[in-house]
């Protein structure tokens, strides 16, 4: 499966981004990179960063959005770390490409029609604006997983919206009615999954990727002593892709509230119609040891 992610490295971010490049069911082609977690110039040198220290030096990033199509990002580097990331990785040599993000996706969408999925773990800003300025992105893209929304649950920004949607609400309405096939991994299912201080501090680590997963992790929960779980969000998206049998699905049009308010970012889904698959339940323990496995191969 031929696969561009779309994400605002990050520490979850940058564990899905892992598991993606260990992944014999990923083809990944490329990152693109969006402000949210914290500034495109953060996420952007995350992302190069950490393509270098999982010894893909050679796979293009290339930057997106510093800032959401209305509005301005409010960034989570209290959750993520000073950076966006919880350990430094060495300062990357390689570069972003030319192309900028939107006009990068709306290309390989062009030259792969009919194949290419493209997997979004932060604000949907590049997609939005690349289907803006490439409608046929519409037929050409095969599958959106998406990372986003609280559709029967609390929100983790607000009571009603996550993060990634809250970040940009008006680009997730207009990708999650793009009508293109999309899975959407939200708060829903993010919160049974999760890594305890055990987990990580009985990891071996023998693979690149599990390393990072530890160091990650340990730095997370170093942040915050009295933290005791620690989310999947993006990981999950990453599995949803290869592993959709973890998790029950229920087609539905999803319309995200864009009027300020408190219930700005709100996901809504209408069941029986629309091109969104909603994850409704995740087999939490099946899942959680995916992402182990995922993170360990290489
Ligand atoms: O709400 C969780 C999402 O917001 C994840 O993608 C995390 O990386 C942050 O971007
Ligand atoms: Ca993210």
């Amino acid at each position: 499966m031929k696969a561009i992610i779309d994400t605002d490295p990050g520490t979850d971010d940058a564990l899905a981004i892992a598991m993606a490049l260990n992944s014999p069911d990923l083809d990944v082609l490329g990152l693109t990179t969006v402000g949210g977690n914290a500034s495109l110039a953060d996420t952007t040198r995350n992302a190069l960063a950490l393509a270098e220290w999982l010894g893909r030096s050679e796979l293009p990033v290339s930057r997106g959005a510093f800032r959401p199509v209305r509005g301005s990002f409010s960034y989570a580097y209290h959750y993520h770390g000073p950076g966006g990331l919880t350990v430094r990785l060495p300062r990357p040599s390689g570069a972003v490409m030319p192309l900028r993000a939107p006009d990068y996706l709306a290309y390989m969408a062009y030259t792969h029609p009919g194949e290419l999925v493209i997997i979004a773990l932060g604000p949907l800003t590049n997609v939005a604006q690349a289907i803006r300025g490439e409608p046929r992105m519409r037929k050409w893209v095969k599958h959106l997983y998406v990372m986003g929304g609280a559709v029967h649950v609390a929100g983790n920004v607000t009571p009603h919206a996550e993060f990634n949607i809250y970040s940009d609400p008006v680009a997730a309405g207009e990708v999650l009615g793009s009508g293109i096939d999309t899975t959407l991994i939200g708060l829903d299912v993010c919160g049974e999954p999760v890594l305890t201080p055990a987990d990580i501090e009985g990891s071996d680590a023998a693979s690149a990727g599990e390393l990072l997963a530890r160091e990650v992790v340990r730095g997370w929960f170093a942040l915050r002593p009295d933290g005791d779980r620690y989310m999947l969000c993006d990981p999950l998206t990453v599995a949803a892709a290869v592993r959709p049998e973890l998790f029950e699905h229920e087609r539905a049009a999803v319309s995200v509230e864009t009027e300020d308010g408190d219930r700005l970012g709100k996901t809504t889904a209408r069941y029986g119609e629309g091109s969104v698959r909603v994850a409704r339940a995740v087999r939490a323990a099946e899942a959680t040891a995916v992402v182990k496995e995922m993170l360990a191969v290489g």
